[in-house]
């Protein structure tokens, strides 16, 4: 699938603003605050309803107004598919809101408008899920298997819910005392809605991993070889299918999520594993790899979306030429050659790359993108790219 054109209204540093884009290579050129990242943020947020970026909704409004929105025509199997996402009300009834329309009809929930669209983010944020803590490496599983199945977003909702019940309850069991027994309708809740999260996460994380290692080679990592693993809290043992084992492993820390009022175990306290040449890469990786392996992940997870939906998603990379070496640069540039469509932003245009980048489409962020200007990136031999958008 690929994003043929991207309307962005009042849309953080945007105006008024219409780009049209092609199959294949883009790359988005412009120094630095000229709204790079933001194109991406509004593709994704296309893609997922939400911005990668943290922050309530309306920090997504251009300052002083009272709404936004981001529009995108995306071909998908030969069909147009459009999607915007208007964040506030235009009619200034309902300030602080998100509404999404598909095909120009509002959908009822925002879980109905998540997946038409693939699309897989590349950007500051997703080296978190190589160094940050366990939360990130589950917040990258959720948003990945929940692009790609609404029943994953379902048992997540119910997880939280019973997770949050069950909490409360054991912090007033120790305040004030009370039996287990009053448990018992949220850990069925929790374990009815945990298990599938394992399971779902068990195979997704086996799929990555397969993904991953090849995807990590090729960016030139050399011979380092990466190594993805599920490290579940709540593993299935040899002769306990995952809802006992859940059970039990409940039962034996039941004393101590009294004592701490929050429960022990659980997909909540998931992580994945993660080694360079048996190297844990989270705590050891040099800067250099642990970005490697932050990039084959995304586009690893690009490749299983695609194996899971048929689709093949738009890749986003944000920044990526800047810091990689020469050869993992042109290498990560290479990818587009099998990709419907990559969207790649750049600072500058890296020397070593401009022939390279010389074929590319340009949209230039640095020159007005409203006024539909045509611009440049002059390569070694002195050939020029040009492109037109706008209005
Ligand atoms: N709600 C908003 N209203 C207006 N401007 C905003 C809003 N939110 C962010 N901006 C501004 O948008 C500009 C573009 O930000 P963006 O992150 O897209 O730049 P960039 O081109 O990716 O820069 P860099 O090369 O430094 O990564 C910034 O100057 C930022 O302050
Ligand atoms: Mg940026």
């Amino acid at each position: 699938m690929y994003l043929k054109t991207l309307t962005l209204e009042n849309f953080r540093c945007y105006e008024q603003t219409r780009i049209e884009l092609p199959r294949g290579l883009v790359v988005v050129l412009g120094p630095n605050a000229s709204g790079k990242t933001t194109l991406l943020e509004a593709v994704y947020l296309l893609a997922t309803t939400t911005s990668p970026r943290s922050g309530p909704a309306r920090a997504m409004v251009r300052h002083g107004q009272s709404w936004g929105r981001v529009t995108g025509v995306f071909e998908r199997d030969g069909r147009e598919v459009t999607i915007s996402v208007t964040l506030g009300d235009p009619s200034g009834s309902r300030s602080g809101s998100k509404t999404v329309e598909v095909d120009g009809r509002e959908v009822d929930s925002l879980r109905e408008a998540i997946g038409r669209v693939q699309a897989s983010l590349f950007w500051v944020g997703s080296l978190e899920v190589v160094k940050g803590s366990p939360s990130e490496r589950r917040r990258f599983m959720n948003e990945a298997i929940g692009q790609t199945s609404a029943r994953y977003l379902d048992d997540l909702a119910r997880y939280r819910r019973a997770l949050r019940q069950r909490n409360e309850l054991l912090r007033s069991i120790r305040a004030r005392g009370g039996s287990g027994s009053i448990l018992a309708p949220w850990t069925r809740a929790l374990v009815d809605a945990g298990v599938p999260i394992i399971e779902d996460r068990a195979s997704f994380v086996r799929a990555l991993a397969a993904e991953a290692a090849p995807m990590h080679l090729r960016l030139g990592a050399g011979a380092e070889e990466l190594s993805v693993q599920y490290d579940p809290s709540v593993a299935a043992g040899s002769d306990l299918d995952a809802e006992d084992e859940f059970y039990q492993r409940l039962e034996e820390t039941h004393e101590r999520e009294v004592e701490r009022g929050s429960t022990q175990v659980g997909p909540h306290r998931d992580d994945v594993i993660l080694t360079v040449d048996g190297v844990d890469v989270r705590r050891f990786g040099s800067q250099g790899q642990q970005r490697t392996a932050a990039l084959a992940l995304t586009l690893a997870q690009a490749s299983v979306a695609r194996v899971r939906t048929e689709t093949e998603p738009i890749l986003l990379l944000d920044d990526c030429l800047s810091e990689l070496d020469p050869a993992r640069g042109a290498a990560m540039l290479d990818l587009s050659e099998d990709r419907e469509q990559m969207i790649v932003t750049s600072a500058c245009c890296p020397e070593h790359l401009a022939e390279r980048l010389a074929d590319a489409h340009v949209i230039d962020t640095g020159g007005e993108l409203a006024s539909c200007r045509p611009c440049r990136i002059p390569d070694i031999e002195g050939r020029n790219t040009e492109s037109h958008h706008g209005p």
